[in-house]
């Protein structure tokens, strides 16, 4: 029970459904109410959203569902007021939502940069700046964001993703340092190559799988139990002492 006691606010965490391939916000989800936690869980994905914390309530974990956008400012309002409404605190912010882009610079248009843009770096941010109120009345908490190896460093195509997570990437070391003294930990995680919904569709591709095997020193593409781990890690107590902090999850990828 490494999160017992603790409220956890998840973006993105749709992809929990049982049987199905999870995506990192439904498998935390999951993790987090075998460890102790109370979960709301936040998606545009309402009708998974809504089966993954139905499913959690069905295997005695406590688990409600919220439809948050996180590009949307009164969303996150509304889901921060809904997690106050449901448990009466929040301790833990796990920022995850996403969505790709494979495109290089030339190829990407303003729309699709600012979709990236919108989803990685202002939906962090809007998350954050509105769970730190809640936080400091607490006296603390811990802000987990998904990030990337592609925040981290480069690839032949995913332009806006990558400036997107790069963003999130320093949002972190930021909001970590403007709140460390008011024990409120910002990290980031930085998730390789993963099978999940997200990527499904593209590691059909047999040349683009076979490429990204070959980038996998430990031989794998990682789940999203692997990512998990890591969320559940830097939410706990157990990661007290870090803040600010890259947390790298990709079987050697950037390693080498
Ligand atoms: N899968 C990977 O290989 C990988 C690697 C590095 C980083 N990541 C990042 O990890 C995070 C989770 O990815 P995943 O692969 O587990 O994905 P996933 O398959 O669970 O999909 C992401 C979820 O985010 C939701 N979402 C998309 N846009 C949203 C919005 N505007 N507001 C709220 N929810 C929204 C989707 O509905 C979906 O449920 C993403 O930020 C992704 O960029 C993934």
């Amino acid at each position: 029970m490494r999160l017992q006691g603790k409220v956890a606010l998840i973006s993105g965490a749709a992809s929990g459904v049982e049987g199905q391939l999870m995506g990192f916000g439904g498998a935390a989800a999951r993790m987090f109410c075998r460890e102790g936690a109370k979960v709301v869980l936040g998606d545009i994905n309402v009708e998974h959203g809504e089966l993954t914390a139905q499913q959690i309530r069905a295997d005695g974990g406590d688990a409600v569902f919220v439809r948050l956008d996180v590009t949307s400012e009164p969303d996150w309002i509304d889901a921060v007021a809904a997690t106050i409404a449901a448990y009466g605190k929040l301790d833990v912010l796990v920022n995850n939502a996403g969505t790709g882009a494979r495109y290089t610079v030339e190829e990407t248009t303003e729309d699709a940069w600012d979709g990236q843009i919108d989803v990685h770096a202002k939906g962090t941010f809007l998350g954050t700046k509105h769970a730190i109120p809640e936080m400091l009345k607490q006296g603390g908490g811990s802000i987990v964001n998904i990030s990337s190896i592609y925040g981290i460093v480069g690839s032949p195509t995913s332009t806006a993703y990558h400036a997107a997570k790069g963003a999130s990437r320093l949002f972190t070391k930021a909001a970590a340092m403007q709140y460390a003294a008011d024990n409120i930990r910002v990290n980031s995680i930085h998730p390789g190559y993963c099978h999940t919904p997200l990527t499904t569709r593209s590691y059909d591709n047999e040349r683009h799988f076979a490429w990204i095997q070959e980038r996998i020193p430990i031989g794998r593409v990682g789940n999203a139990d692997d990512i998990a781990y890591g969320i559940v890690f830097l939410a706990s107590d157990e990661s007290s002492f870090m803040t600010g902090s890259e947390l790298v999850i990709d079987g050697g990828t950037t390693a080498q």
